[in-house]
Parts: C-alpha cells; sequence; structure tokens
C-alpha cells in the first residue's frame, strides 16, 4: 500500500521506516525543512535504536519526505496523523497540531478523487477522533465518511525502543467507524505475526490512555510503598520482586525511586485526567498517580538535607538527566526538579549525563556539566543518582574523588556501592 505520515517525530518517523521495512511505499510530511532533508536523506530526525538502519535502507526507495501535503495525499491510500499533542498550561491536551495536520488532510482529500484513510495515530483523548478530526475533514474536503476512510490506531512504543516495538508489536489496536477503513488499516500491518483488536475509535483512544495509565500507576504504587518501607527499614525491591511474582501482577514497572518521567506518562496522566473532569469525573486515584510521582524527587534532596544540614555552596553530583536510560530526552525528566531545588537551596551542582548533557543546558546553563561521572563526583560533598544508565551500575572508585562520600541512590542501580560510602537508597 501507499501510505503518507504526517509529521516526523519519534512516533512518524519510526513508524515511516517501519512501514517502509513492511513493503510499503511511504510518504512522510512536516513542516520542519530539516526533517525533511535528513530523512531524504537517510538520516534519522531524532535518536532511535535501528532507525539509522532502516532509513539507509529505505530512503530515496520506498521511503521520502516532503512538506507538500497535496502531494502526498494525491500519491498515498493511507494517511496516519502522528503530530505532537502536548499539554496545555492546566495539563490538559493541546490538540492545535492535530486540527492544523486534519484540516491540510482535508483541503488536500478535496482535490482526491479516489477513497483515502484517515488514521488517528497521535495520543489524543477518547472522542477526538469523531468529534474533532472527522468534522474537521468533512468541512475541509467536502465529503462525508463513506468517501473517504477514517480510523484510530494508537502507538505503544517506548522511547529508545521505537523500531523494536514496532515491529514486535503485544497488541495491533484499531478502532473505526466502519468495516472498510478498518480492514485497510489492519492490512498494512500483515507483514507483522500480532492479534488485531478491532474497536471503535474512542474505544481505541481509551485503550491507548488506560495502557499508559496504569503502567504510571504501577510506578506511583511501588514509590508509595517504596516511601513507607523505607521508614520501615524495608527494600522496596525485595518486596516487589516476591510481589511480581504473582501472575496477575508481573514483575515489570515496580521498580521505585524517582519517579517516571518522559513525553509520555506525565501528559497522558494529566490529559486523562482533564478529560474526566470535563465530563464530570473526579479522577482521585489518577490524580494521587500525579501527586506521588511529583513527590519523589523532592524526597531525594530531604534525604540530602537529613544528611548534610544547609546545602549552601555545596557541590552536589547528580548523576543522569534524561527521563530514563539510552535516550538523551529530559522531557520531564526528574533531575530537573531535583536540579531546581538544590540550586534553590544554594548548592553548586556538578552535572554528567551519557547523552543529556547538552539538552539539560538549555534548561540549566548555570550549573557544571562533565563527560564522566568520576570528574563531576570529584570535590563533591553528595552524589544524587537520577538516571537508571547501564555505566552507573559499575560505579566504585569514582567516588573516592569525592569530598564526602554520601552517594543518595534513585535508581536502585548501584551493583556495589563498596564499604567507605556511605550509600542511601530513596526507597530501600
Ligand atoms: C512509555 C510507555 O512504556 C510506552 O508504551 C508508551 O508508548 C510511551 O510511554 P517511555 O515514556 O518511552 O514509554 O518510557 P518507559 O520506558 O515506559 O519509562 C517511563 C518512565 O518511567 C521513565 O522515567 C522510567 O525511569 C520510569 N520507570 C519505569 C520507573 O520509574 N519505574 C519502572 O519500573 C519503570
Amino acid at each position: 500500500m501507499k501510505i503518507s505520515i504526517i509529521g516526523t517525530g519519534y512516533v512518524g518517523s519510526v513508524s515511516a521506516a517501519c512501514f517502509a521495512e513492511l513493503g510499503h511505499e511511504v510518504i512522510c510530511v512536516d513542516i520542519d525543512k530539516s526533517k525533511i532533508d535528513m530523512i531524504n536523506a537517510g538520516i534519522p530526525p531524532i535518536y532511535e535504536e535501528g532507525l539509522p538502519e532502516l532509513l539507509e535502507k529505505h530512503a530515496g526507495k520506498r521511503l521520502s519526505a516532503t512538506s507538500d501535503y497535496e502531494l502526498a495525499i494525491m500519491n498515498s491510500d493511507v494517511s496516519f496523523i502522528c503530530v505532537g499533542t502536548p499539554s496545555d498550561s492546566e495539563g490538559n491536551i493541546d490538540l492545535g497540531i492535530v486540527r492544523a495536520a486534519s484540516a491540510s488532510l482535508g483541503d488536500s482529500l478535496r482535490k482526491k478523487k479516489g477513497y483515502h484513510v484517515i488514521v488517528v495515530k497521535s495520543t489524543v483523548v477518547p472522542e477526538t477522533t469523531e468529534k474533532i478530526v472527522l468534522p474537521i475533514i468533512e468541512k475541509h474536503s467536502g465529503k462525508h465518511p463513506g468517501e473517504f476512510g477514517i480510523a484510530m490506531n494508537p502507538e505503544f512504543l517506548r522511547e529508545g525502543k521505537a523500531v523494536h516495538d514496532f515491529m514486535h508489536p503485544d497488541k495491533i489496536v484499531i478502532g473505526s467507524l466502519d468495516k472498510k477503513s478498518g480492514d485497510i488499516v489492519a492490512s498494512l500491518y500483515n507483514g507483522l505475526k500480532c492479534e488485531v483488536t478491532r474497536t471503535n475509535p474512542r474505544t481505541a483512544e481509551m485503550i491507548k490512555y488506560v495502557n499508559n495509565a496504569f503502567l504510571a500507576t504501577k510506578i506511583s504504587f511501588s514509590n508509595e510503598v517504596g516511601n513507607i518501607c523505607k521508614l520501615l527499614g524495608i527494600d522496596t525491591y525485595e518486596v516487589m520482586s516476591a510481589v511480581g511474582k504473582d501472575f496477575r501482577i508481573g514483575p515489570y514497572f515496580l521498580n521505585s525511586g524517582a519517579g517516571f518521567g518522559g513525553s509520555c506518562f506525565p501528559k497522558d496522566v494529566k490529559a486523562l485526567i482533564g478529560k474526566a473532569k470535563e465530563i464530570g469525573y473526579e479522577p482521585r486515584l489518577l490524580k494521587s498517580v500525579i501527586a506521588i510521582n511529583e513527590g519523589q524527587p523532592a524526597r531525594m534532596v530531604l534525604l540530602l538535607k537529613n544528611k548534610l544540614g544547609s546545602l549552601e555552596g555545596k557541590n552536589i553530583a547528580v548523576l543522569g538527566l534524561a527521563f530514563k536510560n539510552d535516550t538523551d530526552d529530559i522531557r520531564e525528566s526528574r533531575s530537573i526538579p531535583v536540579i531546581k531545588e538544590l540550586l534553590d537551596e544554594g548548592a553548586r551542582v556538578s552535572a554528567y549525563d551519557p547523552m543529556a548533557n547538552e539538552n539539560m543546558k538549555k534548561l540549566f546553563s548555570g550549573i557544571g556539566y562533565y563527560s564522566s561521572a568520576a570528574d563531576a563526583l570529584s570535590g563533591a560533598e553528595a552524589c544524587l543518582i537520577m538516571t537508571e544508565w547501564d555505566e552507573f551500575k559499575s560505579l566504585n572508585k569514582e567516588f573516592d574523588a569525592m569530598e564526602n562520600r554520601l552517594v543518595i541512590d534513585g535508581r536502585h542501580i548501584l551493583v556495589k556501592p563498596g564499604k567507605d560510602i556511605e550509600y542511601v537508597g530513596l526507597c530501600w
């Protein structure tokens, strides 16, 4: 099939490359010319494991990029909306980019003779496809469903593992108003051995939000238990390791610590909270998931102040700036509120992250950035570990250079902290 992908962020560029790998012809559409040029040159516009190889293989052959919506629509049968859905100041979803993309698609659809399917892949709150996207396309195209198809096909991609997750899904969800649209979208995934869940658009939208909200809830639940365990001198990881053996619970996403960051969990849980309140329901549990998560970074600094007293003028090393390992992405990273509070307390911060230094400099230009953990630790009076980078697991002699060997671990990452350091776990 011929596919067009609107938006070349990590969902759009990964989906484009993977659909090309599955044998489809793919045209990416973006307003950012630099991204278009990179994709056409076979260079990934974002960091994703496995993406460079796919773009090199398919760019200029099955895969191309353009800023021209009309060209893309005229030369494809299915268009995926993969644009961003950021939060507004209240934490509710901002559908501005989705609206704009829908209007542009509708304008191009007006000129197209044949049948065309529009698929929403962006994470949108329930009812968006039917009540926002569909009316805009009808208005701009002058056509009605039946003359074109509309569907909702959420992604379940982890940042850094998005290519793997696309090619090895444990579920494919397709919400459509009619069988024909859903069948066409389902056929695009024929190359993947995976059960396809067919439903309506709002259920597909809800499945995505509940998937993320449940994972976030598992983490905040583990953190609440972890905070209690800490007061009892119990290691949460021992507790959750046993609890995770229950086949109804499973061992994943039970890691307590500094909490969840990233461009999805915080945004999606808040958007679901916003949607629930909009329809008159008070989502108390979901609100507590956010509240617990937002409290974890402060607990790191509290542990530090309990140990050191005033932080005024003290040099504190922060190891890990990215929101998780194997990415340079600092969006909602738990180290952001920690660094802010350290600076508010008058501390000096020495930071190191294997990939995210440059991105954090855009937020905090006045702190020290180092090219290794050892350099960041030199002369520090304490160290906070904020991101679960594999290279932090083996840290040991690097702590010798510290002025005071106090290590507060927010990710249960240190395997052998070494007997001559004071090791403090956030929830263990
Ligand atoms: C998540 C979902 O996993 C993915 O399915 C969805 O499509 C997008 O959002 P991502 O945000 O890339 O993916 O990262 P993920 O690996 O899920 O981790 C999210 C955050 O939770 C990270 O900050 C991580 O450090 C934290 N985390 C994860 C925990 O604190 N504890 C855990 O047990 C697992």
